[in-house]
């Protein structure tokens, strides 16, 4: 019977120790977030989301394909000498840039270019291998989303 008792001790015990270590797990994957936002001191949200005029996530609808036709002309006028969606060409390729990065750090990307390449983390590894900085496009909040929804289009 003591057996038992100290059997079922043991294993609440080590139930505890894994649960917590769990949690512990999930802790250092955000204080690992942190510690890389302050370095380049910029917040949480923006590695995650991008440096801009977007500081909020925002909701995607279903893919509008009248919007996504008016956002590959805008790309084909205003991104396409320097992206191409399959090659690297003056800039990374950008097809499943939808899967890559979330839709806010997309616009921010295309709407506050400079500061993005100058602060963020992933824009300035991008800039090393590209060895250019994306310039801005004089692109509306209105076109970029448009430019979003042609991504996405291409992305499914
Ligand atoms: C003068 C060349 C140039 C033009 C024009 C340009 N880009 Fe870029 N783009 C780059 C370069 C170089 C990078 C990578 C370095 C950086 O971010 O500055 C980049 C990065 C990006 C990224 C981030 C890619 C990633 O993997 O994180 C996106 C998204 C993007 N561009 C979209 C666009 C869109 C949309 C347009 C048109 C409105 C555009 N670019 C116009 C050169 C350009």
């Amino acid at each position: 019977m003591k057996k038992l008792f100290q059997y079922i001790l043991l294993t609440a015990l080590v139930f505890a120790y894994a649960c917590g270590g769990g949690e512990e797990k999930k802790d250092d994957a955000s204080t690992k977030q942190e510690k890389i936002a302050k370095l380049f001191g910029i917040t949480v949200f923006e590695l995650e989301n991008g440096i801009g005029p977007i500081k909020e996530k925002i909701t995607l609808g279903p893919l509008d394909n009248a919007k996504a036709a008016e956002g590959k002309m805008i790309f084909e006028v205003k991104c396409s000498q320097c992206h191409k969606l399959d090659e690297r060409y003056t800039g990374p390729a950008v097809r499943n840039i939808t899967k890559k990065r979330t839709p806010e750090y997309i616009l921010n990307n295309i709407l506050n270019p400079e500061e993005m390449a100058n602060k963020h983390p992933e824009a300035k590894k991008l800039v090393a291998i590209h060895a250019t900085k994306m310039t801005f496009q004089n692109v509306t909040k209105e076109d970029a989303l448009k430019i979003l929804e042609y991504f996405r289009s291409e992305d499914q």
